[in-house]
């Protein structure tokens, strides 16, 4: 099939990627002409595992093009993706200027009927917005359907790929026809392709990642209470999470959620309630829960340290919102770094792949590491606020070395409480009995 991607962010481009992958001819448009000419070189702008194999592969093909020609693009596509920012606004509800504003510019251009598929996070109706959108410029027949992501960060190629489920939301037999040739090969293990209205896909969407969002902040407030009543958190994660009902995953205690979907889409959701005069309450516990779990790690080095952080040295491991990835958006260390400097404490990180964006955010603000090791030399205290792999092992022997004192404050739980006490360490986890050697 001949596919038009617009908008090579994130979203974009793991979906032109992918969906080329299946033999299908991609091009993928944006307006960024430094970032086309990038990618027609043979260079993937962002860090996601597994994209560039594919990347390449593709573009050697012949089946993966890059262009600003929205006119080119357009012409031969049966299919338009739509994979723009719809950032929030300043009211908390979703910005669809991108969206409405692609649109209006390919319903110029359309002379024959085309699929157009909203892929990015947009509030319930927007699909009637575009529709309206090309009505008011053009008599030629398209159909818009709604088809939200569910792509995580650190492993979108296999999200795309082996997808857990497909939703479009299209009441028209033709688009459905034509999106369920397209995503086939895609659920040939038998996982389903779901077919609704628009409004139920666009609600999918936001009610995914709201429910997961609020599942990870009960367990955080459920591992607060942990610590106060001397319970251990990891053993009632396993007792509830072994109810089917509940489920194993997204269960994990940690130093709040970031990201770019989490945090903005709990939003979004709640302003869109907000806006149809329905208080939707629960997200807003979420939303204020998580602000105050960012910041936990802070509150626990105060009281440690009797409320003076002045001139205190702190390594920290961990920058990125979560491993895998060099997002930054949203991320509790942030938040933590923003916290220690106002209290007059300094700080050295090392992330594996999230410096460099920290560092265009704040500069020298901090300090960087060449590697783990290196950011503690001098540290008063280690503070881990991302659960990244080379974090899990780490030299403890080495580490002694370098640290001015045996102290972890450690926001993702990564460490045996039994080995810790063994080190000799003094270790203040999530949930978790403080080891206090
Ligand atoms: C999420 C959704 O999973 C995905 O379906 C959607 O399309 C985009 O948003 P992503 O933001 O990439 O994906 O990350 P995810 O792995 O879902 O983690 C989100 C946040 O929750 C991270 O900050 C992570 O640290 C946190 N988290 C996750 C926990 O704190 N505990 C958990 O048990 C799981």
């Amino acid at each position: 099939m001949k596919i038009a991607v617009i908008g090579t962010g994130y979203v974009g481009l793991v979906t032109g990627t992918c969906l080329s992958e299946t033999g299908n001819n991609v091009i993928c448009v944006d307006i960024n002409e430094a970032k086309v000419q990038q990618m027609q070189a043979g260079v993937v702008p962002i860090y996601e595992p597994g994209l560039d194999v594919l990347f390449h592969r593709n573009i050697a093909q012949g089946r993966l093009t890059f262009t600003t020609d929205l006119a080119h693009a357009v012409k031969d596509a049966q299919i338009i993706f739509m994979a723009l920012p719809t950032p929030p606004g300043g009211d908390g509800a979703a910005d669809l200027s991108y969206i409405l504003g692609a649109a209006k510019d390919i319903s110029k251009l359309v002379t024959s009927y085309k699929v157009i598929v909203n892929k990015s996070t947009v509030p319930v109706g927007t699909a009637d917005k575009v529709q309206a959108v090309f009505a008011a410029n053009t008599d030629v027949e398209i159909d818009v359907v709604s088809n939200p992501e569910f792509l995580r960060e650190g492993v979108a190629v296999e999200d795309f790929m082996k997808p857990d489920r497909v939703v479009i939301g299209t009441r028209s037999d033709k688009a459905q026809k034509l999106m369920n040739e397209l995503y086939g090969p895609y659920v040939r293990q038998g996982n389903p392709i779901l077919f609704m209205d628009e409004r139920s896909s666009e609600l999918t969407k936001y009610a995914a990642n709201s429910f997961l969002a609020t599942k990870i902040t009960f367990m955080n407030e459920v591992a607060n209470l942990c610590e106060i009543v001397d319970a251990d958190v990891d053993a009632v994660r396993k007792g509830i999470g072994s109810d089917a009902r509940i489920g194993k995953r997204f269960l994990f205690p940690g130093i709040g959620y970031g990201g770019s979907c989490f945090p903005k889409d709990v939003q979004a959701l709640a302003k869109s309630a907000d806006e149809h005069n329905y208080d939707f309450q629960i997200l807003r516990s979420v939303m204020q829960v998580n602000e105050k779990q960012k910041t936990i790690i802070v509150d626990k080095l105060l009281k440690y340290y009797k409320g003076d952080l002045k001139g205190k040295h702190f390594a920290l491991w961990g920058l990125a919102f979560k491993p895998e990835t060099d997002d930054i958006r949203e991320a509790p260390a942030l938040y933590i770094i923003d916290e220690l400097i106002k209290h007059g404490a300094t700080v050295t990180a090392f992330d594996p792949e999230g410096m460099a964006n920290v560092k265009g955010l704040i500069g020298d603000k901090i300090k960087y590491a060449q590697n783990q090791y290196e950011a503690l030399i001098g540290a008063d205290a280690l503070l881990i606020a991302t659960e990244w792999s080379v974090f899990r092992n780490p030299d403890f022997e080495k580490m002694e070395e370098s640290l001015s004192n045996k102290v972890i404050f450690d926001g993702r739980n990564l460490y045996d409480l039994q080995k810790m006490i063994d080190l000799g360490y003094y270790y203040n986890s999530v949930g978790r009995k403080l080891i206090n050697n």
